[in-house]
């Protein structure tokens, strides 16, 4: 089975979690343009509708969902959204298309976050995916030199400007052994916005799709 269909038996799974009268936030990436493209299928269930991005919020009207703003909506009931790695201990990574910002407030919101992934992403440690950072751009050599210390390689992400107007580094060769505190530490820098790790706020549901099915961890 090819990661293409694996992302889609996640996209599926994730289904099961979409209750009547629903405020839903949706997540970016290819996984989740699996999901957005089943959502028209169960269309009266979703009360309301957020968006990680411009590209979830385009992908969702042009199915002709009214994409809300979080501020309208108050709370997220359920948000679902990929990985680019995530640990049987619900810790993530993400960050791979520039979204975390906006995915990790939406995560932080709701009651529930499954996370749809196929099994490539599965990881017995996090940081092989290098990790994603927002900066602020006048911040951006000096959260490097910092990262530099911590044995870290960032690198730029050039010609990238995030929907907040911020660069990216994505470091590589970061050991993670405790998403916790490297979360916490990362997050000190001054003019950091968002680290793409997810320990504090993790998944509460992994959904992994592989070649005998979709296993679930969490609940
Ligand atoms: C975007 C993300 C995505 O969830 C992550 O990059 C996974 O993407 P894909 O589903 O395309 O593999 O964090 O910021």
């Amino acid at each position: 089975m090819d990661q293409s269909e694996k992302k889609l038996n996640a996209a599926k799974a994730s289904l099961e979690y979409i209750q009547n009268g629903i405020i839903l936030g949706v997540g970016t990436g290819s996984t989740v343009d699996f999901l957005i493209d089943l959502l028209p299928s169960i269309r009266n269930k979703i009360e309301a509708v957020v968006s990680s991005s411009a590209e979830t919020k385009a992908r969702l009207e042009k199915h002709g969902f009214e994409v809300s703003m979080l501020n309208q909506v108050g709370d997220v009931d359920l948000y679902i959204d990929g990985a680019d790695e995530a640990t049987k201990h619900l810790h993530l990574i993400k960050g791979g298309s520039g979204a975390l910002t906006r995915e990790k407030v939406l995560a932080g919101a709701a009651r529930k976050f499954v996370c749809i992934i196929d099994d490539s992403k599965l990881v017995g440690m996090l940081g092989t995916f290098p990790l994603p950072i927002e900066v602020i751009p006048m911040a951006q050599a000096f959260v490097a030199r910092q990262l530099l210390k911590l044995r870290g390689q960032p690198i730029w992400r050039e010609n990238f400007v995030t929907e907040n107007g911020n660069h990216i580094l994505d470091v590589h060769n970061l050991t993670i052994s405790n998403p916790l505190e490297t979360e916490t530490r990362l997050n000190q820098f001054p003019g950091v916005l968002t680290v793409g790790i997810f320990s504090h706020r993790p998944a509460d549901v992994l959904l992994i799709a592989d070649n005998s099915g979709v296993r679930t961890i969490g609940q």
